[in-house]
């Protein structure tokens, strides 16, 4: 694997350095010696040389279902507009709409992905093609198909996990209470111990999904989690939007990981999670976008942005999730939250996943604060390359894995092959 050592960027976390990479980890954060060899030196005067993007929440393929059902609540988008149309996926669908999603994840900074869904294989074939760091699950709800798709979850672990030089790990995905109620979620806890996995789940996203639980068992979705044992497991719960001082407590207690969604909540009227509560509480939170179907973009740097700018709006406190901590909530706290180990800052030894943003553009001058520049003003198409353990996945404009056009070209064909049949 070809060594590369980026000269002079700003880099997150330490200031002006160097940054040498070799056999897809990070071998130098400082000076380069005149003697140092790599095969290739990059220039990176004038740019902030971050970790890579962590996106903590998604549902990849849904791309093709972007812009399709909007200004919906949840649960009407759900049951009219995007189940009809999961209901007739293919696995071909999901791979092009992965592929599309990784695409536009590579392009805004992201090297590492989550994900929940069907055909769950195919967005782990496509992630090894492209070289994104994957973290990934099927889907699992009640209903006829359980049994299956458990099936195809173990089927996922025993085939993907770990695959790709350790760039995919699977998790068991119960796609949330008010889906898989307890006695469902037996089964679902006995394979996480079989196979050793983490899970991830969504909880608490609206406020009826809060009633129709204290309506149902008399406690909040997160107090009935605890009992079926969940928490025992490493979870990653997506949204915790209506989540109570005691929901907090429990959570904290049991060391949920939360991934925060601004976009998604707000865009479906869900609500804003209380992230400064559950940060004070010692809990991990990253971010995500969730799908692009309630989004409707894969944009981390918008995430960062409003994680930054929510919080103080509703609390009418402007010292809540500054710059700094937005940025760590994208990348070391993200990875935390997805339980890897070895990614997630600029370190010596850590993998080599890294984004390069230029800061000379007239948006981010005169140039100060690289961090704030980086959570209140950048943008995604200010990144300039992208690297995942430790090889190029885009450069000056073009990604190297993906081939962009036919992505898009497939994509629109599966999207119109989707809605030929409703
Ligand atoms: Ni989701």
């Amino acid at each position: 694997m070809e060594s590369v050592l980026f000269k002079g960027p700003w880099v997150a976390g330490v200031g002006e350095a160097d940054v040498g990479v070799r056999d897809g980890r990070i071998a130098l954060v400082g000076r380069a010696e005149a003697g140092d060899r790599y095969d290739r030196i990059i220039e990176a005067d004038g740019c902030a040389l971050i970790p890579g993007l962590v996106n903590c929440h998604g549902h990849a393929a849904m791309t093709l279902f972007r812009g399709i059902a909007d200004d919906l609540p949840l649960r009407r988008w759900l049951e009219e507009k995007i189940w009809p149309l999961e209901a007739k996926l293919t696995a071909e669908c999901v791979y092009w709409g992965s592929m599309l999603a990784m695409a536009e994840m590579i392009r805004g900074g992201t090297t590492t992905f989550t994900d929940m869904y069907f055909f769950e294989e195919e967005t782990a074939r496509a992630a090894e093609e492209a070289g994104m760091r994957a973290v990934l699950s099927r889907g699992l709800a009640v209903g006829p198909n359980l049994h299956n798709a458990l099936r195809e979850n173990r089927q996922l672990a025993e085939e993907w996990h770990q695959r790709g030089d350790g760039r995919i790990t699977v998790q068991l995905g119960p796609h949330a209470l008010y889906t898989c109620p307890p006695r469902q979620l037996e089964p679902i806890l006995d394979l996480a111990a079989e196979l050793d996995l983490a899970l991830q789940i969504h909880v608490a996203e609206t406020k009826e999904e809060v009633e129709e639980s204290i309506a149902r068992y008399g406690k909040s979705p997160v107090a009935v989690l605890e009992e079926t044992g969940l928490f025992q497991f490493p979870v990653l719960a997506a949204h915790c939007v209506h989540v109570s001082e005691e929901d907090i407590g429990i959570l904290a207690r049991n060391k949920v990981h939360v991934s925060h969604n601004p976009v998604s909540n707000l865009k479906l009227g869900s609500g804003i999670a209380p992230v400064p509560q559950m940060l004070a509480a010692g809990m991990i939170v990253g971010l995500g976008t969730d799908g692009a179907s309630s989004n409707n973009n894969l944009d981390m740097f918008l995430e960062m942005r409003m994680a930054a700018l929510i919080h103080k709006g509703i609390a009418n406190d402007p010292t809540l999730v500054p710059a700094g901590l937005a940025l760590e909530m994208a990348t070391s706290l993200g990875a935390k939250a997805l339980f890897l180990e070895d990614v997630g800052s600029i370190e010596e030894g850590m993998k080599a996943d890294i984004t390069l943003i230029d800061l000379n553009q007239v948006h981010l001058s005169p140039r100060h604060d690289p961090c704030a520049a980086i959570a209140y003003a950048a943008k995604a198409s200010d990144v300039t390359l992208v690297m995942a353990d430790g090889r190029i996945l885009l450069e000056e404009g073009r990604l190297t894995t993906i081939d962009e056009e036919r992505t898009i070209y497939e994509a629109q064909r599966c999207l119109r092959a989707l809605q030929e049949q409703l």
